[in-house]
This record gives C-alpha cells, structure tokens and sequence, in this order.
C-alpha cells in the first residue's frame, strides 16, 4: 500500500514512521524545505521519545521518504492524510487555510482514484467541504469521471508518548462513507490491532466531532480539579487525598484528576475555542466549555499569584528559577504553555527569570528571545534565586539536592506547579513550599 501524508509535524511524522513500521509505503509531505531537507540527513525536527530510530530505520528500509512536492507523487497513492496544523485564527474558529491549500494542491493535480483522509483536527463538517472543493475543480479539469474517496480519522496520540500512542492506540476512530474507503483504512490499521481490533467506524461528521468532543471531556476534567484544588485551599482539604477518594471510583476513574497550572500545548486551548465557535454558529452555547476555558485562564495566573503573595508584592528586582518550559514533560512544543504566561507576567513586574528545559530551550528562544537567561542545568537556573517556580514535571526534578539548592539560592521559595515535592520533607531543609490544592 502507498500512502501520503501531508504535513510532516507532530502528527504527521508520527504517522508515517509509525505506518512505514508496519511495512506500508509512506511519503511524508512537507512545505518545510528546511524540514525536508533535514529528515533525508537524519535531523528530526521535534523532540518525540522513540521516534528518531523508527523514522531512520524506515528511511534506511526505503519505506519512508520525504518530499516537498506533493503532485510528483499524489497518483501514486492510495491514501492520503491531510495532517496539516489547524491553529485558532484571531476570533477563536479553527483556521483551515492550510487544509484548504492541500485540498487545492490534490484537486488541481490529481488523475487517479485515491482515498483523501482528514487526520488533522477540524471542526464538523470540513471533510465535506475538502470533497466539495476537489469534486468542484476536478469537475473544471473535465475529470467528472474521476471518482475519489474521503474519510475522517482523528488523531488522539499524545505529544510525549506519541510514538506508543500510535502503535497501540486505545482505539482508531474512522469516519466513512463508501465501503471502498472502510476496506482501505480497515487495510492500514489491521497490522496496530491484531490482539483486538479496534476500529470504531461512523459517519464522517460524528467521527469529526468525536474529537473535539474528546479534548473538551479531558479538558474539563482538568479545569474542574483545578476548580476543586483551589476551593480545596481555601477549606483546608489536601487535593491529593481528595483525588485518590474520588480517583478510585470506577465511574469516575484515575487520570486526568491531577490539578496543576492549566492546560496548554497545542491541542486543548485551540481545540476549546474552535468548539465553542462551531456550537456559536449553529446558534448553540457551549456553557460548560466556556466556564472550562475561564478557569483554565484563570488557572494560568496561579503560579505568579502565589509566587507574588509570598513576597507581598514586593518582586521587583527578585531573581526567579523556573524549571521547566514545554507544556508538559517529555515534549519541546512550547505552543501555550503556562510557564509563558508566568515568565510574562514576572518580566512585566521587573522580576529577572533564570529558566531550564531539557528539551525545549530551542524552542523557547522563538518566544522568549533574550528577555531571559537560558540556564545550562537546574542547579544553573536556582543560583542566586528568590523562588523556584517549576511549571513543568520533568522527572530530572523530582529529587533535587536540596542541600545544594540551600546554599545557592537567595531565598527559599518553591512554587510546585505540579504537585512533585513533600511540603514536610522540604521544610525539613528549610524551604517554603506552596503547591496546588495543598493546605
Ligand atoms: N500535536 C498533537 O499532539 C496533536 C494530537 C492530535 C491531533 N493533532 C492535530 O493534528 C494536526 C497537526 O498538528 P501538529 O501538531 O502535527 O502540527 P505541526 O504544526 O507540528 O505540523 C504541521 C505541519 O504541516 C506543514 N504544512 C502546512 N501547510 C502545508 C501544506 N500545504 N503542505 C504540506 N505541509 C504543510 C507545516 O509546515 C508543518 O510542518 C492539527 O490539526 C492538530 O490539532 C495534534
């Protein structure tokens, strides 16, 4: 089987790799020249555990290959993914032009039957206006034989794990309307299912909104325990204790009850507002998602609050160590994270940042430039420091030195924006702790 997948990012490269694992032969299609040109010398170009010896075993096997042109190949396949970004644009509704675009590229080049599959996350009905324009301009091109198949499947992989996402994915959700396309996707994702195969297929608008739907339900959980994890503070309650009560009921469940520093990355604040904005054009409110995004803003400012309480708001000049970049851990996307709404907000009070990353220093300059110091370790970061914020839990944090981070720093805060440290156990080498939902 041949199959393209257009947009070599996040999601697309994953898939591709992860497909040319399983024998199929893949073409990651990128505009990125820089990316491109990259891939076929070996340089990946996000950080993603697992995923550079699948895309150079591939690449080695000839399975894999790389490609700015898109019409030099798209006869050739029988799939392909369309896995382009689908950011907010200014009013919140999802900006398909990158969508569009690919759509346009197929239409004007394509002479063959091929299943065109939508990976990228888009609001409800964009599959059929893909169809509508290709069938439109192949219609222009006298090519009203020309037949073509569309499909939805969207991505639930996790950035971090992404590459054990994919190969065993909880379940593959497909949207379809000809049995030709059911045929082809049951095809590909056999080889990822074989213990038990887990396909689910639907039409292709509730496969759509089975995505967004999906990001708002843990995007909920999220803000509702931070909801609980302030209200928590305030009471008395530990939120820790209080998320192991509740956790251990089977309807509710374990994951995603973790209070922190809100949500961000590149799918849950993009893919909140595009709801909210598909809901508002059907003339529908989406009340519990617009209470999820406000508390979710709310809960970005929570690390500079504490941090500005502690010092009576008497921070100008302070030195802050923040540990931690990326929007969560194990990942160098930096797309709306909280650690920069809390570097703002310090830089805007006069307070010097002294920040560390394992993976997403690069990626932090784009944002950050040179408004702070980019530190070579954690223990570079704290020198000299009045706080310790940690946005982001990367395991190197987990057990510091704190006898070392004594005698370095100025003054003995943390601000546990992950709930990782002891309160006791730090006060026993003489610091201040304030974490989330702690008494
Ligand atoms: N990142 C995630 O964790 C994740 C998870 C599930 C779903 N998604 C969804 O998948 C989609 C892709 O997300 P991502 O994070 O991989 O995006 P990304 O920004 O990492 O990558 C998108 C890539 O598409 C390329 N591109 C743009 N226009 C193109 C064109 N006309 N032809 C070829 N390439 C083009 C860009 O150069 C870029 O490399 C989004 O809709 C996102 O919501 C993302």
């Amino acid at each position: 089987m041949n199959i393209a997948v257009v947009g070599t990012g996040y999601v697309g490269l994953v898939s591709g790799a992860c497909f040319a694992e399983m024998g199929v032969n893949v073409t990651c299609v990128d505009i990125n020249k820089d990316k491109i040109e990259g891939l076929k010398k070996g340089v990946i170009p996000i950080y993603e555990p697992g995923l550079k010896p699948i895309v150079l075993r591939n690449y080695d096997a000839q399975r894999l290959h790389f490609t700015t042109d898109l019409p030099s190949v798209l006869n050739d396949m029988d799939i392909v993914f369309i896995a382009v970004g689908t950011p907010s644009d200014e009013d919140g509704n999802a900006d398909l032009t990158y969508v569009f675009n690919v759509a346009t590229t197929i239409a004007d080049h394509l002479n063959s039957h091929v299943l065109i599959v939508t990976k990228s996350t888009v609001p409800v009905g964009t599959s059929h206006k893909v169809k509508e324009l290709i069938r439109q301009r192949l219609d222009e091109r006298g090519l009203q034989e020309l037949d073509f198949d569309i499909a939805s499947n969207p991505e639930f992989l996790k950035e971090g794990a992404a590459v054990d996402d994919f190969m065993s994915p909880d379940r593959v959700v497909v949207g379809v309307e000809t049995e030709r396309a059911k045929e082809l996707m049951t095809r590909l994702y056999r080889p990822f299912l074989l213990n038990n195969f887990r396909v689910i297929f639907m039409d292709i608008l509730s496969s759509e909104m089975t995505k967004y739907a999906s990001n708002a339900m843990l995007a909920t959980r999220i803000s509702f325990m931070n909801d609980v994890a302030n209200l928590c503070e305030l009471v008395g309650a530990d939120v820790n204790m209080v998320r192991r009560g509740m956790g251990s009921d089977s309807r509710i469940g374990k994951s995603f009850l973790y209070p922190g520093c809100g949500y961000g990355g590149s799918c849950f604040p993009k893919d909140i507002r595009a709801i909210i904005k598909v809901a508002e054009d059907v003339g529908y409110e989406m009340s519990v998602l617009k209470a999820v995004e406000s508390v979710n803003n709310q809960q970005k400012g929570i690390l500079f609050h504490k941090f500005n309480r502690f010092f009576k708001g008497d921070i100008k000049g302070k030195t802050v160590a923040v540990w931690g970049l990326s929007f969560k851990p194990e990942t160098d996307d930096m797309r709306d994270a909280p650690s920069l709404t809390l570097i703002n907000s310090l830089l805007e009070s006069g307070v010097n940042v002294r920040a560390y990353d394992p993976a997403a220093m690069q990626e932090a300059k784009i944002y950050l430039n040179d408004r702070i110091y980019y530190a070579a370790d954690i223990y570079d970061a704290a020198n000299n420091a009045d706080a310790l914020i940690v946005p982001t839990e990367w395991k190197e944090f987990r057990l510091p030195n704190w006898e070392i981070l004594k005698k370095i720093m100025n003054n003995f805060l943390v601000v546990d924006g992950r709930n990782i440290y002891n309160k006791e156990e730090l006060a026993s080498y003489g610091f201040e702790y304030s974490g989330i939902g702690q008494r």
